[in-house]
This record gives structure tokens, sequence and C-alpha cells, in this order.
């Protein structure tokens, strides 16, 4: 398999409204969506479309939503054989509500997410990974250990450290990363250093790279990337989108950088490609609905 994703599934209930209610107010919306998401699920479902042989590690509830995700990834091409079914707890779910701007909020209720431990880890769904990409919407401990397998086995990690807990990070995550790609958000609650502009990014960046990182990647939504690594230090500026709905924009951005990584496309072009997955999810409603295709990604990028 040369793409594996660790990580959530949820079901999406997404609002759209002209503005978020101030606190304590009632208002009215006008549409919403119930779709599938959970940020493992939707890069597995970007990894996929954009054409890598892909297997999702996950897991789901014994309840309606969790026949709602499986009648769903069904259709996706993803290899869904290590999403398995916690017996007691209810499959993940999000309140999504965005506004006129396409920016988003979300609060996740994880249930069955929280209960992919190591001791249900899939370890055979690793073999042969060339790319194990995780967040944090799923246990870190699990996510670690899969990527140790990995890594042995001479494969890539990519840690999407999305959303950041309260408590620190283990420092082993770190140093397992190959690549991080945290959002504005993460990086300050990471780093301490907001990235406002492009040497407050730099610094961030080499923050997470005395942490261990490989290469940091600090992804700047309307501003682009800061990439730092081995051999790598520069920005990206972004592709010029309108933006509709960003909810899975990250996502795409991961998925497509391991789908280019798996493809031993060199870092700098992959993380390029992977802006292009980035911008295109923006341009659309939706969550692992909006992530692109491959014929979509090469029309904005080119060919990969
Ligand atoms: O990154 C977007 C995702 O975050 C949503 O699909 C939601 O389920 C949360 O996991």
């Amino acid at each position: 398999m040369s793409v594996v994703v660790i990580g959530s599934i949820n079901v999406d209930i997404v609002t759209y409204s002209a503005r978020m209610p101030a606190p304590g107010e009632s208002m009215k919306g006008e549409t919403y969506a119930m779709v599938l998401g959970g940020k493992g699920c939707n890069q597995a479902t970007a990894a996929a479309r954009l054409g890598a042989p892909t297997r999702l590690i996950g897991r789901i509830g014994a309840d309606a939503f969790g026949d709602f995700v499986r009648e769903r990834l069904a259709s996706r091409g993803i290899d869904a054989r290590s999403v398995t079914t916690d017996p007691v707890a209810a499959t993940g779910i999000a309140v999504i509500p965005i506004v006129a701007s396409g920016q988003n909020s979300i609060i996740v209720i994880p249930g069955a997410n929280d209960t992919l431990t190591e001791d249900v880890l899939d370890e055979s769904a690793l073999r042969g990974a060339r790319v194990l990409l995780s967040q944090i919407e799923t246990p870190l401990e699990t996510s670690l250990k899969a990527a140790a397998r990995v890594r042995a086995g001479g494969g890539l990690y990519v840690l999407d450290p999305a959303p950041v807990p309260d408590a620190p990070i283990d420092s082993n995550a770190w140093k397992l990363a190959d690549i991080t790609t945290p959002n504005e958000v993460e990086t300050l609650k990471i780093t301490g250093i907001d990235p406002v502009d492009l040497p407050s990014a730099r610094a961030a960046a080499e923050r997470l790279r005395a942490f261990g990182v490989g290469t940091a990647v600090v992804k700047l939504g309307a501003r682009g990337v800061y990439a730092l690594g081995d051999g790598i230090d520069l920005h990206l500026p972004p592709f010029p989108v309108t933006v509709v709905d960003t909810v899975a924009a990250g996502d795409s951005f991961n998925g497509g950088l391991a789908v280019a990584l798996a493809e031993g496309v060199g870092l700098q072009r992959a993380i390029h490609f992977a802006s292009a997955c980035g911008a295109l999810a923006c341009t659309r409603k939706g969550s692992s609905d909006s992530v692109p295709t491959r014929a979509e990604a090469e029309a904005m990028f080119g060919t990969l």
C-alpha cells in the first residue's frame, strides 16, 4: 500500500449561515449538510482521489452513523479493512458552522475515535507503506507505534498536529516525524510563535526543527506555506482561488503531499502540489466531498 492514513472518522453536521451567532444568541442559518468527515477520513479520501493505493486505519461505532460511514467509504476507493467497529462507543461527530467568508469552526465529539488504542492497531495494514499520515484526533501513542513500524520499513511519517492537545505533545512524535504540517493556529499553540509574517513563520519552523522534526511545513492559509528542513528553506505563495469553504483544505494538502512523496517526487515539488490540492478544496463546499481529483489537481499544478 503506498499511502496509509491512521486517524479520525466523523460524521460532519455542517451549517451555513451569514455569520456566527453571538454568545447566548439564537439565529437562523441557511442550509445544512450531513457528510463524511474526520481528518483521517478526509486525508485518506484525498490520497485515494489523487491516485494512490490508500488504506485507512480508524474506528467507528456500531450505530446508525457508523452505517452512514461504511456506506460512503465503500465508494471512495479506500481500502477500509482496518476500519474497525467499537461495540460500545458512538461514531465520532463534528459540528461545523460555516459563515459567508468560508471560515469555519469545528467542535468534535470523538466517540469511537478515542478507542483506536494500540491493542486494536492492525499492524498488517502498515506493511509496504511508503508514507504514513496521521493527525491527533485519535490516540497519538497508537499513531506513533505505527510510525515507528513504517519508518523501520523505510517509509516516511507525516504528522499533521491537528488538533493540538492541551497537554504537551509527546516529544517522540517530533523525533519520528519526517515532516509536520501545522496550520497557523497549531503553530502558535505548539511553538509559542505566531506566524504572522515570513520571519516569524521561519522562526516557528526552526523551533519545530529543534524539537527533532525533519521538515517543518507551516501552512499559512491565504499566505501560502513556509517550509524548512534539510536542503529546503522557502516560502511558497498560495494558488489564487475564490474561497467558498475551507473545511478539509488542510486535509487535502496533506493527502496531496503524501501522494506526491509516495510517488517519489522531490519535497519542494510535493509541497507545491499539496498547495494546489489545498487551494482546490477551498473552492467548494463539503468535508471529504470537497477534496480534489488527480485530474483537477494536475489542471491547476501541471503534471506531477
Ligand atoms: O479537517 C476537517 C475535519 O475536522 C472535519 O471533517 C471534522 O470532522 C474534523 O475532524
